[in-house]
């Protein structure tokens, strides 16, 4: 049953559930937020009841409230020698850091309880660092199994400074203190409003950086994007086994393996899109060997004043990071050579034949490294290392003084252009498996009952728009009790709902597959593209069922509907308010949004250009009855199905696939709304 809730509510086309509050969910989704804010300064917490909880708790005195004590022992143990120091930075690729934090995870997962999660959790919150308790605390809240359905707060949230600037933070902290509210103004519902920028403008040519890709500052450092990177990992943390993943998650998705690599050609789609909305060239393939290709300057510090490492245009990977280059090298040798002799070695030496279409789980569970390997001693964890190295972070003076680069953060690593030549090597990587299994054939395609006579789409517009980011949660405050809230205000790109209608032909009552794919129509030296090559560039923007009569038939789609993007949250400080006041209100109903963690619509989309970037929308309807087999999502076939494999049959043979040219126009806002019908 609620395996079946999870499908219906991420493929639903409202997928949102509302209930009469029950007092119970309710206040701990209250506890929750109130653990997640103002993790720098533990004895702040509203009425200061945390801090007393968390000081008067002892783990060990309670050890018989948790499942595995002897797990919780070991961390106890671990504790007494000497963790990760409050106030240093953390980040989950350094191996040392990343151990701590899983013990801590571990802890909270083991608490029988929310009660005992509670004092834990409060104990945590003064006694470990804050960026590990932050990151162990959420995950666990996502993965255990009396906090289901329970939101963590949004990452800018509860730590700001990874995502504005250094400048932007202290003039936040300044009013907040209401020392100097010259650089704010109030808002109309009540709170303060910092304006931010974001990026590098000028002297970028003085840092030798590259000032063409300063234009895709608004993909690179866009908060709803970072976080949708960041949950992509907080759901399948690649050091979790997938036997303890929350089963909403599983059920959400298909498996990890396949929803890494899906992630990876999706997101890539999208920036190879955004690259040619601003006219950038193809992004350029790096060597190990070589000078890697793009700089990066984050121009962002920790709270601990420590710069974020920055990387000049065509720097080496420096020397300190020698024996990790050997390693993913070493790895890099291991893949190949399975892919040349088409054999995996699993853990007991044996080998197994490579070249299946279930073995897209296993080269995704390789390639990102995680748990679920099927030999992680062999394979290791290429993703992580491959990013920690390609992030040139300096070498840490101690264990405890780390300075992660951007890539050291699964939520602000796309942010460098590396991020994207390893995401497009790990994807070459697919593209050259798949390239070994059979093709389709025309009999697999096609299905004989369906013509698709046409598809309408509206053109779609883009602009940008004011965004207020809530940050006063993570700030410095007196006491935590009535602060004032402060939020940050960026352009950020939106687009306007559009709609496109699939016209069907159909022999017979059936219930069909449609999957909506939009792609480039023409490459970055503005040739048309053949879709022999072009498969690889599309992203799937929707999958559904739908029940057809005999006859002629409309599908009338709306893009708030798609599949694979989730609207805006509601900002935390809202979302508190509601809950708060659910809590007082016993009759309210409390409209929980219980989609998981995704992509939001806002980002679902490229850019587009101003006299329109050309591309293309592919729908494809296929029959369901191969559809359901995984026990845990109703695709049998990869999710990108018919192309996750190159095109050997043309799609305009097929009756039940059509393309359909359609143009991304990008607009200001204020002339949109003479533009189109109805825009609110
Ligand atoms: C968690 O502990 C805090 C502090 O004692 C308390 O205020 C809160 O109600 C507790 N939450 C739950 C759900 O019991
Ligand atoms: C870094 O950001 C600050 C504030 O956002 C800005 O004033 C400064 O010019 C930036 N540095 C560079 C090199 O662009
Ligand atoms: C940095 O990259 C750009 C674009 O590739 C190039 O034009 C420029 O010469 C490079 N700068 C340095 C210092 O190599
Ligand atoms: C889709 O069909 C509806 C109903 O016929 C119509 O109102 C709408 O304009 C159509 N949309 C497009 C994009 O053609
Ligand atoms: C579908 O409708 C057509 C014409 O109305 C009819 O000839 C045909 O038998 C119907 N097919 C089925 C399977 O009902
Ligand atoms: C699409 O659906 C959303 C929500 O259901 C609605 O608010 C919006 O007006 C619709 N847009 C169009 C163009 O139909
Ligand atoms: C909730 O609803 C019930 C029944 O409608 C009513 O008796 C009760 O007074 C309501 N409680 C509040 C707090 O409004």
């Amino acid at each position: 049953m609620l395996r079946d809730l999870a499908i219906f509510a991420v493929l639903a086309i409202s997928p949102t559930i509302s209930w009469i509050a029950n007092e119970e969910f309710l206040l701990e989704q209250k506890t929750v937020y109130e653990l997640l804010r103002y993790i720098d300064q533990p004895e702040v917490s509203g009425d200061g009841s945390y801090y007393e909880l968390g000081m008067s708790y002892e783990i060990e005195k309670n050890i018989e409230n948790y499942n595995d004590e002897e797990c919780v022992r070991s961390f106890l143990a671990r504790y007494k020698k000497g963790m990760q120091p409050r106030g240093k930075v953390f980040s989950p690729f350094y191996s040392e850091l990343l151990g701590e934090a899983i013990d801590l995870f571990r802890v909270f997962l083991n608490a029988k309880d929310f009660e005992t999660l509670n004092k834990t959790a409060a104990w945590a919150r003064i006694h470990m660092n804050e960026g590990m308790f932050a990151y162990s605390f959420s995950i666990a809240v996502i993965h255990h199994k009396a906090t289901r359905f329970i939101r963590v707060p949004a990452l800018h949230e509860i730590q700001p400074h990874l995502f504005f600037s250094e400048t932007v933070i202290k003039r936040a902290q300044e009013v907040m203190w209401r020392n100097d509210i010259s650089s704010s103004h109030i808002s109309p519902k009540g709170y303060s409003v910092i304006p931010a920028t974001y990026g590098i403008r000028r002297n970028a040519k003085n840092y030798n950086f590259d000032e063409e890709e300063q234009r895709l500052n608004y993909f690179r450092n866009d908060v709803s994007l970072a976080e949708a990177m960041h949950y992509a990992h907080l759901l399948r943390p690649f050091w979790l086994g997938s036997l303890e993943i929350s089963d909403d998650v599983l059920a959400a998705w298909p498996p990890r393996g396949e929803t890494f690599l899906w992630w990876q050609m999706h997101t890539l789609a999208l920036y190879n899109m955004e690259r040619l909305s601003n006219n950038l060239e193809a992004i350029k393939e790096f060597d190990w060997n070589y000078p890697l290709p793009y700089g990066h300057y984050p121009n962002a510090s920790y709270p601990n004043g420590c710069q974020f490492p920055s990387r000049k245009n065509r720097s080496r990977i420096p020397n300190h990071l020698f024996p990790l280059l050997q390693k993913v090298r070493d790895l890099e040798s291991r893949l190949s050579s399975a892919l040349d002799t088409e054999r995996v070695i699993d853990t007991d030496g044996e080998s197994r034949e490579t070249y299946k279409q279930a073995y897209v789980e296993l080269l995704g569970n390789i390639l990102e490294g995680n748990a679920d390997s099927i030999n992680l001693p062999f394979y290791g964890t290429y993703y992580v290392l491959a990013k920690h190295i390609l992030g040139c972070a300096p070498r840490p003076k101690t264990k405890h003084t780390p300075c992660p680069s951007t890539l050291d953060h699964f939520a602000l690593g796309h942010r460098d252009p590396m991020y994207w030549s390893l995401t497009q090597r790990i994807v070459n990587i697919y593209h050259d498996f798949s390239s070994h299994l059979c093709t389709y054939v025309y009999e697999e395609l096609v299905h004989e009952d369906v013509v698709i006579q046409s598809v309408e789409v509206d053109p779609i517009f883009t602009y940008f728009e004011d965004v207020d980011y809530l940050i006063s949660t993570g700030l410095k405050v007196p006491n935590g009790r009535d602060e004032p809230v402060v939020k940050v205000r960026q352009c950020r790109l939106n687009h306007l709902p559009y709609r496109y209608n699939i016209t069907v032909k159909s022999a017979r009552v059936t219930s069909v597959w449609v999957r909506v794919f939009l792609g480039p129509k023409y490459d970055f030296n503005q040739m048309e593209l053949s879709i022999s090559e072009n498969y690889k560039n599309f992203l799937l923007l929707n999958v559904f069922t739908v029940n057809l009569e005999n006859g002629t038939f409309t599908i009338q789609r709306n893009s708030t509907q798609d599949y694979t993007a989730v609207p805006e949250d509601m900002s935390g400080d809202s979302f508190y308010e509601k809950v708060t006041r659910s809590l007082k209100d016993i009759n309210d109903t409390f409209e929980m949004p219980w989609y998981l963690y995704a992509l939001k619509l806002r980002n679902s989309i490229p850019k587009g250009r101003i006299d329109g970037l050309p591309l293309r929308l592919f729908v494809y309807i296929g029959s369901p009855i191969d559809e359901f087999i995984h026990t845990h999502l109703p695709l049998r076939k990869s999710i990108t199905f018919p192309l996750d494999r190159p095109l050997t049959v043309d799609p305009a043979r097929l009756p039940n696939a059509y393309f359909k040219d359609v143009k991304i126009y990008h607009k200001e806002r204020s002339k949109i709304k003479h533009k189109t019908r109805e825009t609110n």
